[in-house]
């Protein structure tokens, strides 16, 4: 990964949110349309244009959400800030390319493939995989390895309560994650900056965390294209590259997987790539952050181990040399 260059945002290139919506709001409609004369309950969901016990309605509004006890109070950064400024290498290595190129990613209809270590692997569709979840609102640090941080109110449901329905078994100690492989959308796919599909794994432990969450939105609406839709995965104690985005397949696992960044450079991108101030990476300093929105010339702030999610997660790593498994 490269070293975090200076946000080259032209303010022509900002994404305003009322084309953001007015774009969804075709894709709402062309569901719809698509739909035909199936009058499901996912249909009527979609009709209402808000978050029911029925399911997801995408491409809207995700209605009044719940903020979980596990948000923090810190301010968060703009939607602008949040969905112009991104790393998602499969459509450009810019901060500023993802959302120019991901404007026309399809993410509907959506699958998930479910396999390994369960009783019910399969393959799910999004929309029902979302029937019957709780949305929350979730504010949290998300610091990048590269050494910059934001403040991001994302909404997800609980990952532990989305495993559980795949009933793992007791071989499955870890869980690993895959990005969709489409270079037809994704252009940067044709070029071998890294192995594609873009890969990422976690212990069973900490993908069970309370604090472990698969986002489905961002500010209270549908996640944007740049940010992962339709699902990411979200593990805020951890570098920003741990949490994969567009996430097609789910597997359970008795080894411990390989993450992309690690097959990537291994000595410098680990499996665990907890957020650690006194772990530098070989090439800069992890002690402080730049937080996005401040200004250029804003002082860094100071890093916080686990990225102050330490007494939710610290018991994770007892007796782990956090050095040795960066
Ligand atoms: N997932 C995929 N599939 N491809 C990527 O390039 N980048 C990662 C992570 N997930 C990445 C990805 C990195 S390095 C970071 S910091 C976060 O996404 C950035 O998330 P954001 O753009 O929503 O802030």
């Amino acid at each position: 990964m490269r070293y975090d260059s200076t946000p080259r945002i032209l303010s022509s290139e900002i994404t305003d949110e009322t084309d953001y919506l007015n774009r969804r709001e075709f894709l709402r409609l062309a569901g719809i349309a698509a739909a035909g004369a199936v009058a499901s309950s996912a249909c009527q969901a979609d009709v209402s244009g808000a978050t029911t016990s029925d399911g997801l309605s995408r491409g809207t509004d995700l209605g009044k959400l719940e903020k979980s006890v596990l948000s923090i109070d810190d301010k968060p950064n703009s939607f602008e800030d949040i969905t112009t400024y991104n790393n998602f290498y499969e459509f450009g290595t810019d901060k500023s390319d993802p959302h120019r190129n991901a404007k026309d990613f399809v993410t509907e209809p959506w699958t998930l493939t479910v396999a390994g270590e369960c009783s019910k692997p399969g393959t799910y569709d999004f929309d029902e995989l979302m029937r019957g979840s709780t949305i929350e609102e979730r504010v949290y640090r998300l610091r990048c390895v590269e050494a910059w941080s934001m403040i991001v109110p994302w909404a997800g449901i609980s990952m532990a309560t989305l495993l559980k329905r795949f009933e793992p078994n007791s071989r499955a100690n870890f869980v690993k994650y895959t990005t969709l492989y489409d270079p037809d959308q994704m252009p940067t796919q044709r070029r071998r900056i890294l192995d594609w599909p873009y890969v990422e794994g976690l212990t069973i432990a900490e993908a069970m965390n309370p604090l472990t969450i698969m986002v489905v939105g961002l500010y209270g609406k549908v996640l944007p294209n740049q940010n992962g839709a339709p699902m990411r995965l979200m593990v805020p104690w951890k570098y920003g590259f741990k949490s994969i985005k567009s996430i097609v397949r789910i597997e359970f696992t008795e080894k411990q997987p390989l993450n992309t960044w690690q097959i990537s450079a291994p000595h410098e991108y680990g499996f665990y790539a907890n957020v650690n101030p006194e772990v530098d990476h070989p090439r800069w300093s992890q002690a402080r952050e730049r937080r996005i929105g401040t200004g250029l010339f804003a002082e860094k702030i100071p890093t916080l181990m686990f990225n102050g999610y330490a007494e939710h997660v610290a018991h994770l790593y007892d007796g782990l040399d956090l050095a040795k498994n960066f």
